[in-house]
């Protein structure tokens, strides 16, 4: 029997070539997206592709209560599900530093980055328990780079990588069947960084093969912070 997976934010970018990949690979896929008509697309365009999806689902970060419809949903329909990509997330205002950071713009990317992606994961954990089930973050590093710190946006992630390394130590020990790691997929050209394409970023398609590769190795990745392309350090 084939494997399922939901990826939030399926509808592009990252989520969209995760989606393609691992649907190439052999599993199920379910599209979380928040608007129907993108969603639709989507799921048309990787139909189209060769992948088997199976369906999609809303998932809105930023509005809680709604998650619990979402996972309600994903119960009733897909109770085969075994892999929750928790991809979904926003960048935040990019352009100012700390000091002019505005309080929307910190609420709202921990909201979906942070608040909404914990919410859905908790929300989901019964049924990804039950069948001995996986969850994998999207995310970057929780170091600050002197190169690149945007406020918002790196808190938000920072909180998901300690909810990832929280949640991993509790599984080990109450020897939980469920997994979690988190994966940084290195820059990659889409919508969140106006498509940027300096040297060094890759597409979604080349990411997205890599991640379905990872996902698929076979090995336990339980509390790890994957590097999809790691830095190597010179002498
Ligand atoms: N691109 C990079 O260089 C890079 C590097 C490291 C990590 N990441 C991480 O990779 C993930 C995917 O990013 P991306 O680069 O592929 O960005 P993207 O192309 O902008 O895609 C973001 C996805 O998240 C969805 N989304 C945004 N806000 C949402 C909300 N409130 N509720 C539910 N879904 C929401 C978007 O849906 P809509 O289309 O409806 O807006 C879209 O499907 C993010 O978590 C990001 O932090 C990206």
């Amino acid at each position: 029997m084939k494997k399922i997976v939901f990826v939030t934010g399926a509808n592009k970018g990252i989520g969209f070539g995760i989606a393609k990949h691992l649907g190439l690979s052999g599993w199920q896929v379910i599209v979380g997206a928040r608007h129907c008509e993108r969603a639709e697309l989507a799921v048309e365009k990787l139909k189209s592709l060769g992948v088997d999806v199976i369906g999609w689902v809303n998932v809105e970060l930023r509005d809680t209560e709604s998650l619990a419809q979402t996972a309600k949903e994903i119960n009733e329909k897909y109770p085969g599900l075994t892999l929750l990509v928790n991809n979904a997330g926003i960048p935040g205002d990019m352009s100012v530093d700390a000091q002019h950071t505005r309080m929307e713009d910190i609420r709202e990317t921990l909201e979906v980055n942070f608040v909404g992606t914990f919410a859905l994961t908790q929300l989901l954990m019964p049924l990804l328990e039950q069948n001995h089930g996986r969850i994998v973050n999207v995310t970057v590093p929780s170091e600050i780079s002197p190169y690149w710190h945007p406020l918002a946006y790196v808190t938000s992630k920072a909180a998901q990588n300690a909810m990832m390394g929280v949640m991993a130590m509790e599984f080990q020990q109450k020897g939980s069947s469920l997994e979690i790691f988190s994966v940084h997929p290195g820059p990659t050209t889409t919508d969140l960084n106006g498509n940027m394409a300096l040297p060094g970023f890759h597409d979604i398609d080349t990411v997205g093969e890599k991640m379905a590769e990872l996902i698929n190795d076979g090995l336990s990745h339980q509390g790890e912070f994957v590097e999809l392309y790691p830095i190597v350090k010179e002498d």
